[in-house]
């Protein structure tokens, strides 16, 4: 404020303001005033401006503030000087605060702007393994049937998944399957082979009768190819009660197919041996809407659980019977989903069981 027009010697001490008689010292500070509003470029600068020029402690403050002790005669005057140049300042500023205000407004829209056009950003949220939905299906379909989920361990005692299900120690029906056995060889333990010892610690553990599905993962020493996997999936189903027959295996059967694969389709069965069924059958399914038309495809093993079985479990074959069947799972995802390579299903990559969305 050092261009500011000093103050005249007439005048007491106290006073830093200019005379508000002296009409080119208001001047001055008006111009002074209204450069400084010109020249604010935001409204903090403004703010600044304001405060210089019209506070309390601004020259035109101070000058307003002398015209008390004006004499009488002059007071109009003064007051009307002053007036109108506070009047002149306000004004500016009035005027620059709606200018900056108004650009203001316009950045924030411009810096803030969302565009909703644009591609957003996706967080791919990954997709359940077509295996998981379809175990689930299958789940669904016997729960639905009034029959309960079971399930039972991986890492099996030899007992279980042989022994009880009258494997003989010696019986060749042992080298069906290609065991993992771990180690130390006195634990007898396996990677089941199969989910069929769930069979057993399911009548072992529940009150008769009994209706199981035991989805879950089993092991065998198979290189991994198109066709096979040394860690796959089954699913079992047992069911033990009063004068249960082969009728009841195939209605349950017929019903289970025509949910999986549609109305037309149907289910055949084919003599075959199992150590834990008599008398035992390989399971054909008619599918409908096979790749190629309409075929018979070999779905699974199925029969009459062996007296032997349930004797083992402590059940009495004179009293009770029932049925037994088992399916892998990634089979069943290859032929009804048309996966040709199974290694498409244990490479984890995520494209792989987006195809098939959330629900198959
Ligand atoms: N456990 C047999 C396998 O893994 C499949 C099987 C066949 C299960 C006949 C059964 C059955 O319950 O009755 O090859």
């Amino acid at each position: 404020m050092s261009d500011f027009p000093q103050k005249t010697a007439d005048r007491p001490e106290s006073v830093t303001g200019p005379d508000p008689l002296d009409e080119a010292a208001i001047n001055a500070a008006v111009e002074h005033a209204l450069d400084a509003i010109a020249a604010a470029a935001t409204l903090d600068e403004l703010k600044a401006a304001r405060l210089a020029h019209t506070g309390e402690k601004s020259p035109l403050s101070l000058a307003n503030r002398e015209i008390g002790r004006l004499p009488k005669a002059d007071k109009a005057a003064a007051g009307k000087l002053m007036g109108v140049s506070r009047g002149r300042v306000n004004k500016a500023l009035a005027a620059r605060t709606e200018v900056l205000e108004a650009e203001d407004a316009a950045r924030i829209l411009v810096e803030e702007t969302v565009d909703v056009t644009a591609a957003p950003r996706r967080r791919r949220a990954g997709a359940r393994h077509p295996l998981s939905t379809l175990q689930d299906r299958v789940s669904d379909i016997f729960v639905g049937m009034g029959w309960e989920i079971a399930e039972g361990p991986e890492l099996e005692s030899e007992w279980f998944n042989f022994d009880a299900l009258n494997f003989k120690p010696d019986h060749p029906a042992r080298e069906m399957q290609d065991t993992f056995f771990v180690e130390p060889p006195e634990a007898h333990l396996v990677l089941r082979t199969h989910t069929s010892p769930v069979q057993v610690r399911s009548l072992l553990e529940r009150e008769l009768p009994v209706y199981v599905l035991c989805p879950g993962k089993v092991f065998r020493t198979d290189e991994l190819d198109a066709t096979h996997t040394p860690v796959f999936h089954q699913f079992e189903g047992l069911a033990i009660d009063k004068g249960l027959s082969m009728a009841d295996l195939k209605g349950t059967l017929e019903r289970f197919a025509r949910q999986m694969f549609g109305d037309g389709a149907g289910i055949r069965l084919r003599p075959n041996y199992f150590p834990f069924t008599e008398p035992s059958a390989e399971l054909d399914i008619w599918h409908p809407g096979a790749k190629g038309g309409p075929r018979w495809i070999e779905w699974g093993g199925c029969g009459m659980v062996n007296p032997n079985v349930l004797r083992a479990a402590g059940v009495d074959p004179d009293v009770y019977s029932g049925f037994a069947f088992g399916m892998g799972i990634e089979r069943t995802l290859m032929f009804r989903n048309e996966v040709v390579d199974m290694r498409d299903m244990i490479e984890g990559d995520v494209r792989f069981s987006e195809h098939f969305g959330m629900e198959i």
